[in-house]
Parts: structure tokens; sequence; C-alpha cells
């Protein structure tokens, strides 16, 4: 069993930081698509370059995953238990990486607007505007919102029944300033 008990501060901070960020996009995002497309140019500068953000964040983020040991499983875990985090969270690292990527290539390929990330990163310049490839792009990043929705309301979900239900300490070693 891992010696490590707590998250470094970086972590922390990187998981709190994506995850608020992750939230409010996937709340705003949805409410998108009905605004007239002069406006919606404006957001998507915001969105895009949150989403940016949230790529290179998130790149950062596998780095230190794949070099630092995590704390191990605590022994009020149950081996399903174990196994459904460890399925949840490599889940939820491949489609926040895939989630920002498929709005790039979206982006690139979109023909009604242009899309310039914090009005900086041109995105629509990088390659012709092709509404096949859009729709695709569109339907992935819509369909990876919802999946990552989901998989965000289990995650809180599991993380208060170890706090309230079993009252461990998987959610303090995650909050910063916070003792396990
Ligand atoms: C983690 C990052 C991101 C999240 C959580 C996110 C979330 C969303 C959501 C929920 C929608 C609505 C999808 C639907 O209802 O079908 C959306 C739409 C969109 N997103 Fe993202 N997004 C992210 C990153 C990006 C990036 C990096 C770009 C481009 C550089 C981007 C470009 C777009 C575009 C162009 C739309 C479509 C708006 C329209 O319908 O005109 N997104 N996003």
């Amino acid at each position: 069993m891992s010696e490590i008990v707590k998250y470094g501060a970086t972590f922390k901070w990187l998981h709190w930081f994506i995850g608020i960020v992750v939230i409010l996009m996937l709340i705003f995002g949805r409410s998108l698509e009905s605004l007239p497309l002069s406006e919606r140019e404006q957001i998507i500068m915001g969105h895009s370059g949150l989403g940016t953000i949230v790529l290179l964040l998130m790149l950062l983020r596998w780095g230190w995953r794949l070099t630092h040991e995590p704390p191990g499983a605590l022994e009020t875990m149950t081996v399903f238990q174990t196994r459904a985090s460890k399925i949840m969270h490599w889940t939820l690292y491949v489609l926040l990486l895939l989630q920002p990527v498929f709005g790039i290539f979206q982006a690139m390929f979109i023909t009604d607007y242009q899309v310039i990330a914090f009005g900086v990163i041109d995105y629509s310049g990088l390659a012709a505007a092709d509404e096949g490839m859009e729709k695709i792009f569109h339907v992935l990043h819509g369909v990876t919102a919802t999946v990552i929705s989901v998989l965000v309301i289990g995650h809180i979900g599991a993380a208060f029944y170890h706090h309230f239900h079993q009252k461990d300490s998987v959610m303090k070693r995650m909050i910063p300033f916070g003792k396990p």
C-alpha cells in the first residue's frame, strides 16, 4: 500500500481550478447554441480561450500524475470502490483532454462564424471551412460534454459519500490546507 497520505499543493490547485472552470463551461456551453451569431462569436472568444487553458493545464496534470505517486486507497474502501475510482479518474483524464481537442477541431472547420480564442488565437484560420468535419466534431464535443457531466456528478457524489457516510479522509486529502 502507498505510504503517501495526501496530494501535493500543485496537484490540489490544478484539481480545483480545472474542476470549477470545466463545470462552468459545461453549464454555460449548452446555452451558446441558442445565441444569435454575432453574440455567439464574442462569447466563444472566452469559451475557446478558457478551453485552451484547460487543455494546457490538463497536459501539465497528466505530466504531474505520471511522475508522482498519488495517495493510496484507504482501509475504508472496498475493492469495488478502489477499482471504480481508478476507472472514473482515468476516464476523466482522457475525456478532459479530448473535450478541448474536439472543440479546437470544430473551431478549425466551422462554417458560420470565426472562433478566435481570447481574440488572439485564430483557430478558424487554421483550416478551410468544412461543414461535414464541423458536424463530426460538433457531435463529438457535445457527446463528450454529456459523458463528462455524468462522470462529474458521480465524482462529486462519491466524494460526499466518503466524507459524510464513510467519514474517511478521501475528500479532506484533496482540500487545499486540509489535514488528512
Ligand atoms: C474543457 C473544455 C471545454 C468544455 C467543457 C466545453 C463545453 C462545451 C459545451 C457543453 C458546448 C455545447 C455542446 C452542445 O450542446 O452540443 C460547447 C460548444 C462549443 N465549444 Fe466548447 N468546451 C470546451 C472547450 C472548447 C474549445 C477549446 C473550443 C475551441 C477552441 C470550443 C469551441 C466550442 C464551439 C465552437 C462550440 C459550439 C457553439 C455553437 O454551437 O455555435 N470548446 N462547448
